[in-house]
């Protein structure tokens, strides 16, 4: 069946267009509005292991996992009855809860470096509090970020590089003051020397250094193992705390995150998406000496009313037990390599330059000779045909992220089949 849209309004469009009149863009996220693949954002309906089926009943395979969280595919039975057993105890109580200790226990117990941690309700949430604990643990207001990470909408976040190495960062957004955004030095990803120059430009006055060890909002890019090693040791010898941003990548690229991938800890960790299977959890940690100037031990201030949330921790526990089943980290791997190699294949078959990367979970998709390394490289791929193979693949009922920019997720519940319908569609869509 095809998605194509006739002179009959779809109930996409209807629901479109009525989403406008109230939602700004008709839509609570802007990737969602299909803004740089054009067309009509599918309205989704419900979803189940690897498909969801939008409003007008069209099934896709889902690759965007609602951007990373269902990595053990949708309404898995046993999350779904986790979630059950709590719902009927309440659904938020503004007060401590024997759940949040487990889901700390088990965090910490998981992830590498990870002595405390504290629960938050988004990735954003977990970014900001962290760059705040770390700039007054260290007393010192300068950050550095790296083009093309994406760690939420906090104002200090959304910076772009000023004209210069020395000179300050720009907003990236109306609304961020310059003010704030001067404190934010912006480098390029993977470039060791740019790194090095800005350490010993101003190394005692940057707090903290934030990076997506392996980056997922500028389609996949991996930081090269020098480049994460550089920033290991450039930040110890400056005093200035590394935090990884493992929203994306945590639990995604393997168990123990990008810490393990690497060899490499950093000083503080973000993580979200999975850890609250799907439901709005995320949270910041690292060592039990930054983590003591929260409060209320410390004097750096953070809170949240649905900070810890019953329904979102049994969602996320349940989640957290699943994924370390026997062998999980390999199967997931081994079909999300294998859908690359798979994409790649079909499009040398059709002499499309096309490349695809993987690891773990997560895969890029790139319309280009060879697989970028940073943020310039990606925007040299080639954006349009990228946006006609999303379309086609979407008739084709197959989602991807609606987005060059974007990387993509694989489930638990995507088998070869699902896997080898993925690959024969976009044989079709090379071809033509
Ligand atoms: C690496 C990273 N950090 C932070 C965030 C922000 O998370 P949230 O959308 O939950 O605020 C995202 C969101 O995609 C992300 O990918």
């Amino acid at each position: 069946m095809s998605n194509t849209q006739s002179s009959t309004p779809s109930r996409n469009e209807a629901l479109f267009e009525r989403a406008q009149r109230t939602i700004p863009g008709g839509v609570n996220s802007p990737v969602r509005a299909f803004r740089s693949v054009g067309g009509t954002p599918r309205f989704i309906e419900r979803a189940q292991g690897p498909y969801f089926w939008d409003a007008d009943g069209q099934r896709y395979i889902d690759y965007i996992g609602s951007w990373g969280p269902m990595i053990v595919g949708h309404v898995h039975p046993e999350v779904l009855e986790a979630v059950e057993r709590v719902l009927h105890k309440g659904f938020s109580f503004g007060a401590p809860t024997e759940a949040e200790i487990e889901i700390a226990e088990e965090i910490c117990k998981i992830v590498p470096s990870m002595e405390q941690v504290r629960m938050v309700s988004s990735g954003t949430e977990a970014t900001m509090s962290a760059l705040r604990l770390a700039r007054g643990y260290t007393k010192r207001d300068r950050i550095v970020k790296f083009e093309g990470c994406y760690h939420g909408h906090a104002d200090s976040l959304l910076v772009k590089a000023g004209s210069g190495l020395l000179t300050f960062g720009n907003p990236t957004s109306a609304g961020v003051p310059v003010d704030i955004a001067k404190h934010t030095t912006v480098l390029e990803y993977n470039n060791v020397a740019a790194l090095e120059e800005a350490f010993k430009a101003f190394g005692d006055e940057i707090g903290a250094v934030i990076v997506e060890p392996v980056a997922g909002n500028m389609n996949l890019v991996k930081g090269s193992p020098e480049f994460i090693g550089a920033l290991r040791s450039l930040c110890t010898k400056h005093g200035a705390v590394l935090i990884f941003d493992e929203v994306m990548c945590g639990f995604r690229v393997g168990l123990k995150g990008a810490q393990a991938l690497y060899g490499v800890e950093a000083d503080m960790v973000c993580l979200g998406k999975v850890i609250g299977g799907g439901m709005p959890a995320a949270a910041f940690g690292g060592r039990r000496e930054i983590m003591d100037h929260l409060a209320p031990n410390g004097t750096v201030y953070q809170a949240g009313t649905l900070s810890g949330n019953p329904v979102a921790v049994a969602a996320g526990l349940k989640t957290l037990q699943l994924i370390q089943a026997p062998g999980f980290y390999e199967k997931l791997a081994a079909q999300t390599a294998r859908l690359a190699q798979g994409l790649s294949a079909a499009a040398r078959e059709a002499q499309v330059p096309f490349v695809a990367d993987s690891v773990g979970g997560m895969f890029g998709l790139y319309f280009a000779d060879k697989i970028p390394a940073s943020f310039a490289e990606v925007t040299k791929s080639d954006i349009a045909r990228f946006n006609r193979f999303f379309h086609q693949m979407l008739d084709a009922g197959v989602y991807f992220a609606p987005s060059a920019y974007e990387a993509g997720f694989v489930s638990s519940a995507h088998d070869d089949a699902i896997i080898d319908e993925t690959i024969a569609a976009a044989r079709r869509a090379f071809a033509s």
